[in-house]
């Protein structure tokens, strides 16, 4: 009888052990990914782990694409650091592509997100944190963190990462095979993918990565938190329709809560899988670590203290920038669309009169005949160093005349677009009086 594909698998697993000679077998199964079955294996030189990838994955483009995939986890080499699995061996054998790697202890932690006991949440995460930004300091990116990848001891002490099958060098703008190209990834990887990289909105690079670092991070939290995997029953849903999942993922806020969860890795988790990918990345991997000084910065942060996010004083000024930049694009959408609502059609401008402020500028026809053009500015400044806040002011121009105000400080953490505008919108009324009593200056 001919052999099924499981079969084929532990038969080629079995043969490459025979050829390495004395003291190899295959022992047992170790667990399965969407491309290969993984077996244990035992070794002259200790227990080991046999990835034989599907003969799918091993031939035609998709078995090219893993070839280079398998020489980026080899040069990573005998990396030493102990919450990441070790490639040890990889290349071609029969009609298949091998990997061996040492065998990380417990199970998936996917399958015991049950059992997890809450105390043990941070430490998992922050074993995980610390396998991230080792990879970062070798300039890649995992990009598959989930439950499904980690390894849990049997006492939830020591996780291990798995599956750098598709991990990606951070300052290659190509990377490897088709990388999926611009087609819609398959459920399976859609599911702790954030919405910008799952229909691939952003550029490949460094503000990508980190954009994907965190949201899974943020996965993993929730999944710990949840005890269930991310989107579990919109993903059984949708198995068979990607764009329904798609949906999900680009919509869907994940319920993160639990009574016997620390606030603060609940605000974490919660601020980590944002949808705005800008928002999310002021989160620091280091943000996931357990340590005092971390947790201590987070609990400040939720009681309106927090001194080190970006904007505050720690802030570069392209960062400022980038912040200002993301506020003015938000306050020009809005202002524009309220203004559209009233039947007014304006055309806008965005400019920069010194680095730290950005000044958002509209003109339209008062609709009176032969009236001067109506402007109206809004400046977004930067507050003093040490300040986690934008600084706002509004002015109506009306022919060379001019009225203003400043508005009440909005913190950066906050939905300050929306924030900006509406303190517009309140004062736009006082504003056009001015212009209309007798004997006011402008202002
Ligand atoms: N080094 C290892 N030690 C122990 N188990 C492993 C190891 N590598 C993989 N596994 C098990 O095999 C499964 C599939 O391996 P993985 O590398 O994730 O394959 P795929 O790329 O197809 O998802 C994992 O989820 C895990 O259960
Ligand atoms: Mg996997």
């Amino acid at each position: 009888m001919a052999l099924n594909v499981e079969e084929q698998s532990l038969a080629i697993a079995r043969t490459w052990c025979a050829a390495q000679g004395d003291g190899w077998s295959v022992t047992d199964q170790a667990g399965r990914g969407g491309t290969a079955p993984v077996y244990g294996v035992d070794s002259p030189e200790g227990v080991k782990a046999l990835k034989i990838y599907d003969a799918a994955f091993s031939h035609g483009e998709k078995g090219e694409i893993e070839d280079l995939r398998i020489e980026q986890q080899k040069q990573l080499g005998r990396h030493g650091f102990p919450g990441m699995v070790e490639v040890h061996d990889g290349g071609r054998f029969q009609d298949r592509i091998f990997l061996l790697m040492n065998r990380a202890p417990g199970q998936e932690l996917e399958k015991r997100l049950a059992d997890v006991p809450a105390d043990k949440i941070r430490s998992i995460v922050d074993q995980v944190a610390k396998a991230a930004i080792f990879l970062r300091g070798r300039g890649l990116t995992h990009r598959d963190l989930k439950s499904a990848n980690v390894f849990i001891t049997d006492d939830f002490a020591h996780a291990t990462v798995l599956d750098l099958s598709v991990m990606r060098e951070i300052n290659d703008p190509v990377g490897i095979g088709t990388d999926q190209g611009d087609r819609l990834p398959v459920v399976a990887t859609a599911r702790y993918s954030p919405p910008e990289y799952l229909f691939r909105l952003l550029e490949p690079g460094p503000e990508a990565w980190h954009a994907l670092d965190v949201y899974q991070l943020g996965g993993l939290l929730h999944d710990l938190i949840m005890r269930e995997p991310l989107f579990e029953q919109a993903y059984h849903a949708a198995k068979d329709n990607r764009y329904r999942f798609a949906w999900t993922v680009a919509t869907v806020e994940p319920r993160v809560e639990a009574d016997d969860v620390d606030r603060d890795l609940l605000a974490l988790a919660r601020r980590a899988l944002d949808k705005d990918w800008r928002r999310r990345s002021r989160l620091k991997l280091e943000d996931f670590l357990n340590s005092t000084a971390v947790r201590q910065r987070r609990s400040l942060a939720m009681l309106g203290l927090g001194v080190s996010a970006p904007g505050g004083t720690d802030a570069s000024p392209a960062e400022v920038r980038r912040q200002l930049t993301d506020l003015g694009d938000k306050v020009r959408d809005e202002i524009t669309s309220r203004l559209r609502a009233l039947n007014v059609l304006p055309s806008h401008d965005v400019e920069w009169p010194d680095d730290e402020t950005c000044e958002v500028s509209f003109r339209w026809e008062s609709g009176q005949t032969g009236a001067e053009p109506v402007g109206l500015r809004i400046r977004l400044r930067r507050s003093p160093a040490g300040v986690q806040q934008t600084l706002p002011s509004v002015a109506l121009t009306w022919g060379d005349q001019e009225r203003g105000v400043d508005l009440p400080a909005v913190p950066w953490e906050d939905d300050a677009g929306r924030l900006v505008v509406d303190g517009v919108m309140q004062v736009l009324g006082e504003l056009a009086d001015r212009f209309m009593s007798a004997g006011q200056d402008g202002s």
